[in-house]
């Protein structure tokens, strides 16, 4: 039935142990019940007024070892074989990087292309390499039942094969700081065509998923490079282009402002230019700027990508 399919092929197997046990519960809840109100009625005192010892029953005793002991090796395997298959990734999966960061997740795909949401073809699998660039977060996708840690300095995989075009939401389910109810994305599963369209087609490339409802256009094209490189980066979850100081300060009319740093503990004042521009960016903690906290995570950019972003930053005056 259509619309009883799940999203993705381990959310149909943890469906299946889920319905399992819970249906198992459910016999049992009903049986031990019926037992009880039949217990109650048949030796109420009434029928019978005085107590009687009531010996063993090696019977008895044998089917209520035997039979429980049969169903919990049952969800036992089905349990542990749905675990297997839920955390080995076929090995022709494509292998994406993901970074948490407070407050975003950024994806990284094999070819070096990066985007805000993580975009998906039908039916293919996907191995996901999920790290964090500051502290814990919880990489979760409730639809398709995922759900791993992103732990800073090692990679935790998994992986999903998407049965179902769609768009799915991402959340962040480690309480990481004040904007953690924010750290949201989405999973865009689109056909696989189209997915190849955006993958091999270049900077350029439209972005998948147009067709399908809510965010996929994050990166709206025609932007400066930097600034396409900072939305995947995060770096806009706490600077603002536009003068507005959020975590960190604006990233507006930096080049030529006098500004006071502390240096170790010692505060200093500096005129930007773009060699501070670029260790501010590559190595956050030291020179950092007074009347804000070191909450800059360090997440080096590769050159490219730096030279992109600071010559973007000189052009915001
Ligand atoms: C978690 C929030 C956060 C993220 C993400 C972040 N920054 Fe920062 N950034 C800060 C804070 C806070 C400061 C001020 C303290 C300091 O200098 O370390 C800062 C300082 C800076 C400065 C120096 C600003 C000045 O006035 O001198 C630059 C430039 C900068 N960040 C660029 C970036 C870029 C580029 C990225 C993305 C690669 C980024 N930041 C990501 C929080 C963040």
């Amino acid at each position: 039935m259509e619309w009883m399919k799940q999203a993705s092929t381990s959310a149909e197997k943890s469906d299946a142990v889920f319905f399992f046990v819970f249906g198992l519960s459910l016999l049992f809840l009903v049986f031990i019940t019926a037992l009880m109100i039949y217990f109650v009625i048949r030796y109420s005192k009434k029928r019978h007024p005085k107590a009687a010892q009531i010996e063993g029953h090696t019977g008895l005793e044998i089917a209520w070892t035997t039979i429980p002991l049969v169903l919990f090796l049952a969800i036992f395997y089905y349990g542990w074989t749905n675990y297997e298959y839920m955390r080995l990734a076929p090995r022709d999966s494509m292998v994406i990087k993901v970074t948490a960061r407070q407050w975003s997740w950024s994806f990284e795909y094999p070819n070096g292309k990066q985007s805000k949401v993580l975009f998906a073809p039908l039916a293919k699998p996907m191995k996901l390499e999920v790290r964090s660039a500051d502290v814990v977060h919880g990489f979760f996708v409730p639809s398709f039942r995922l759900k791993i840690d992103a732990v800073p300095s090692r990679a935790n995989t998994t992986w999903f094969e998407a049965t179902k075009l769609g768009s799915y939401d991402i959340e962040c389910t480690v309480i990481c700081g004040v904007d953690h109810s924010l750290m949201l994305s989405k999973v865009i599963v689109v056909p696989e065509d189209e997915f190849k369209a955006w993958y091999f087609g270049g900077e350029n490339a439209p972005e998948p998923g147009k067709n399908l409802p809510a965010p996929a256009a994050v990166n709206p094209v025609n932007e400066p490079v930097g600034l396409v490189i900072m939305r995947a980066k995060g770096c806009l979850e706490c600077h603002s282009i536009d003068g507005k100081p959020m975590v960190g300060p604006t990233l507006k009319g930096l080049l030529g402002l006098k500004e006071e740093v502390l240096v170790g503990k010692q505060t200093r004042t500096i005129t930007v230019d773009e060699a501070y521009l670029r260790t501010s960016i590559q190595d956050p903690m030291r020179e950092v700027v007074k009347g804000y906290p070191p909450a800059m995570p360090l997440d080096p950019l590769t050159d490219q990508e730096l030279t992109d972003v600071v010559a973007y930053l000189k052009t915001l005056k």
